[in-house]
């Protein structure tokens, strides 16, 4: 097993791997984030990207999501440990709560969420679009890691915005009339190029501000850096038991996703293959 970890806002180093290098892969969706560093965590073999790059140079718009999904593929990834930066929508997912959502609700409008199209069309399930035994892996792993100190969740809905700018107060009190739980910029298309890639995909996403449902807060960048910042700590230690605990016969659906998925128009298969 090689286990992907995508680092968001606020979570830029590789964990404490050992025995490190890092690997320059060109891709045909252009540059990943960065290099990725390899390295060895508790035995495992772990591959760390930061999404956004390690200044933070890539927007949530055009974070290199495809570049990033095959990079961690071509080093041997089978699954995907991501972490977020997110507002919350609920008053009782306070700042530096970590959650574990089981859900998205995709409001992005200028990403390509696929890597394919130009021939070859793929109708994929994207019902459950976190790997379930991902996500409840790692929903135990924030709960043993964090040890009752900082408050987790397990399960939620993630509206995921275009950005860059925050939200208004009226998509806020929509997404929260919907009852939705956190909103941030960056789990679509990530999660849909994950499956595509057939790799288990989970997300522990770190709350940083309230948005702008509450009293009269205005998020500012300022309070999400400072509150990532303070998340990274939990968050790493999470990710720390996670990749320890990853039980060996550990399993995910999302390994075969694209199985029947492929609609070949019959022209395209020569006749003496057509059953
Ligand atoms: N990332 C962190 N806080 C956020 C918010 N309130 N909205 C969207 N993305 C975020």
């Amino acid at each position: 097993m090689t286990i992907g970890v995508i680092g968001g806002s606020g979570i830029y180093d590789a964990l404490s791997l050992e025995n490190t290098r890092t690997e320059e892969i060109s891709t045909p969706y252009g540059e990943p984030s960065g290099r990725v560093t390899l390295g060895e965590l508790h035995g495992r073999t772990v591959a760390f990207l930061p999404r956004h790059g390690k200044q933070h140079q890539h927007p949530p718009t055009d974070a290199s999501y495809r570049a990033n999904i095959y990079a961690l593929k071509a080093v041997g990834v089978d699954r995907v440990i991501a972490t977020n930066a997110v507002g919350s929508l609920r008053e009782e997912l306070p700042p530096r709560t970590l959650v574990v959502p089981d859900q998205i609700f995709d409001r992005t409008k200028h990403r390509s969420p696929t890597f394919f199209g130009d021939g070859l069309v793929v109708h994929m399930g994207f019902a459950e679009p976190y790997c379930p035994e991902m996500a409840s892996h790692l929903a135990t792993a924030a709960e043993e890691a964090t040890n009752g100190e900082t408050r987790t969740e397990a399960g939620g809905t993630y509206v995921c915005i275009e950005g860059p700018q925050f939200s208004t107060k009226a998509e806020s009190e929509f997404y929260r009339s919907q009852g939705w739980d956190i909103v941030g910029m960056t789990a679509i298309p990530e999660a849909k190029l994950a499956r595509e890639a057939e790799l288990s995909y989970a997300t522990v996403a770190g709350v940083t501000d309230y948005d702008v449902w509450k009293d009269d807060s205005e998020v500012s960048l300022e309070e999400v850096l400072e509150n990532a910042a303070a998340n990274e700590d939990a968050i790493n230690a999470v990710i720390e038991r996670a990749i320890r605990t990853m039980p060996d016969d550990f399993h995910s659906e999302a390994w075969s996703a694209l199985e029947g998925t492929i609609n070949t128009p019959t022209e395209a298969i020569p006749k003496e293959t057509r059953e």
